[in-house]
């Protein structure tokens, strides 16, 4: 715990104030008071056969504004995109137009009801149609599978198509290589899917290693899941060779598609010879997904993969949209239902809106910028912070811990100070390939200005760092509602091998 929190995190006079520590509402309970004044009910018949409730059950009493500041409250503690810079790498923290926000909210998109008859959400249909459209003419894959509810539950979703089609074919291939890049999610997929999963290394440009594939490839491997660009933050520039090689061996290509924001309009992963792509909705095309959720995670599928997607599809006919929900004529071989209903249909509409209101120019803008804006971020850092790779970034730019040597400073360390210049963290320790990573995504919803106040507090933090302020960093955060928890500031690469030292206090208690 903090030192600021506890009994003494109070105004002088005791109420409430703005403190740190905010109060339970059974804390605040107030007897007598109430927030909706409603007359007791008299004379309605017992419907719950002897059910009824004969006690109180014990609800704090209090005012609606109580309630409403409380949780207002509460919800000031967080840090949000609407706040300010999140320049959480591999997360794609952009704003959310709020065009999107309204069109989602629409009662007929938000009131609709997934029992609802067919013929009475023809428009819903027609939205799914129109969104699962845009994504084939962007990632030029024939078919795509709605219903994931994010990226990992993709990845789960292709995975089990490939497994799926290579069953068809009579072969059990046991192995699914993963790059040692990738995002956690990738072997816990593969492994979810009943494959042995095998890293494969990356090499001193932070792409993956083709020789080393090449030597793990054979007729056992079922699959490659490799993110691209990757989440080093560059282009896989042998896409191409690791694509004949995999289809080589009668291998699948899985592409992790969570960077996808970055290739928008420029690359069509089909061209790359990927057989399957997760695509994060709530990543590339806006919607709020801090806090985990909601998410979208559909999948596009080539065409060897297409007859074994998901149910329910959406199909077109005569009398307009429909959905196959069981496995009959064309959908025979579908791997059957992966969630309930038909996915995540309020990221659906956002991520639609998003699509339709910057269209093909400003989709391919939209990447541009993400790229030109992490480039500014790493050509103005390049002297203070140590970049992990030489060269053009995509759409995030890695840093490594170089440029802390000798200071007593921690990549740990360094992300709680930024906190308290009033900005969110980029995402530390990942990806595990380099040592002490920092992960920087501005995207391209920032302004030069707010990068600008960004690149001042990172350098400004660094020379600190070299002027030996090691303890400045080691108190850090000192001004979120929360301070540090339970981490010990001394590991040098904590994910990997931290061990609390014997005897010593967590930092900030
Ligand atoms: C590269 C990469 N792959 C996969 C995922 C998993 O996506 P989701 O969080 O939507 O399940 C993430 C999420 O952060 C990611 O960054």
């Amino acid at each position: 715990m903090s030192k600021g929190t506890g009994a003494s995190a109070r105004t002088t006079s005791g109420h409430q104030g703005l403190m740190l520590e905010e109060r339970l509402l059974f804390e605040e309970d107030t007897p007598g008071l109430c927030g909706v004044d409603l007359e007791e009910p008299r004379g309605l018949p017992d419907r719950l056969g002897g059910l009824l409730r004969e006690g109180a059950i014990g609800l704090p009493s209090l005012s609606e504004p109580q309630v409403v500041r409380h949780f207002t409250r509460l919800s000031q503690k967080n840090y949000a995109i609407d706040s300010g810079l999140y320049p959480l790498g591999s997360c794609t923290m952009k704003h959310n137009p709020r065009q999107g926000e309204r069109l989602a909210r629409l009662p007929g998109f938000a009131e609709i009801h997934p029992w609802q008859p067919l013929s009475t959400v023809a428009g819903a249909l027609e939205l799914m149609g129109a969104l699962a459209h845009a994504l084939k003419v962007l990632t030029g894959m024939p078919a795509i599978a709605l219903s994931p509810g994010a990226g990992a539950h993709g990845e789960i979703c292709g995975m089990m198509t490939i497994r799926a089609a290579l069953e068809a074919k009579g072969e059990r291939r046991r192995r699914v290589l993963v790059a040692e890049s990738a995002h956690g999610t990738n072997p816990a997929s593969a492994a979810a899917c009943g494959y042995a999963v095998e890293a494969v290394p990356s090499t001193r440009r932070g792409r993956l290693d083709r020789a080393e594939l090449e030597k793990r490839l054979d007729g056992d491997v079922a699959a490659l899941m490799l993110t691209n660009p990757n989440t080093c933050g560059l282009f896989e520039d042998e896409i191409l060779e690791i694509a004949a090689a995999l289809h080589d061996k009668g291998a699948f290509f899985y592409c992790d598609g969570a960077n996808f924001n970055a290739i928008l309009g420029r690359v069509r992963p089909i061209d790359c010879g990927i057989d399957c792509m997760h695509l994060n909705l709530h990543k590339t095309f806006s919607t709020p997904h801090g806090g985990g959720g909601p998410g979208s995670g559909p999948v596009a599928l080539a065409a060897s993969l297409a007859p074994y997607a998901p149910l329910p599809w959406l199909v077109h006919g005569e009398n307009g949209f429909a959905l196959v929900e069981h496995r009959t004529g064309p959908a025979e071989r579908a791997i059957g239902r992966i969630k309930g209903f038909h996915g995540q249909f309020g990221t659906f509409v956002r991520a639609l809106a998003y699509m339709m209101s910057l269209g093909a120019d400003g989709l391919r803008q939209a990447a541009e910028d993400a790229v030109l804006n992490a480039n500014y971020l790493k050509a103005r850092l390049e002297g203070s912070l140590s970049p992990a790779f030489p060269g053009i970034a995509m759409h995030e730019v890695l840093f490594d811990d170089r440029f802390l040597e000798e200071s007593g400073v921690t990549t740990l360390d360094f992300a709680k100070a930024l906190i308290d210049e009033g900005f969110h963290p980029m995402t530390i320790y990942f990806p595990l390939v380099v040592e002490g990573a920092m992960l920087v995504e501005p995207t391209e919803t920032e302004s030069r200005a707010s990068l600008d106040e960004f690149i001042a507090a990172v350098k400004a933090l660094a020379e600190k760092a070299r002027a030996g302020e090691a303890e400045f960093f080691h108190a850090a955060p000192r001004f979120a509602p929360r301070r540090r928890l339970d981490e010990v500031r001394a590991a040098r690469h904590p994910v990997l091998r931290w061990r609390p030292p014997a005897g010593t206090e967590p930092a900030g208690s």
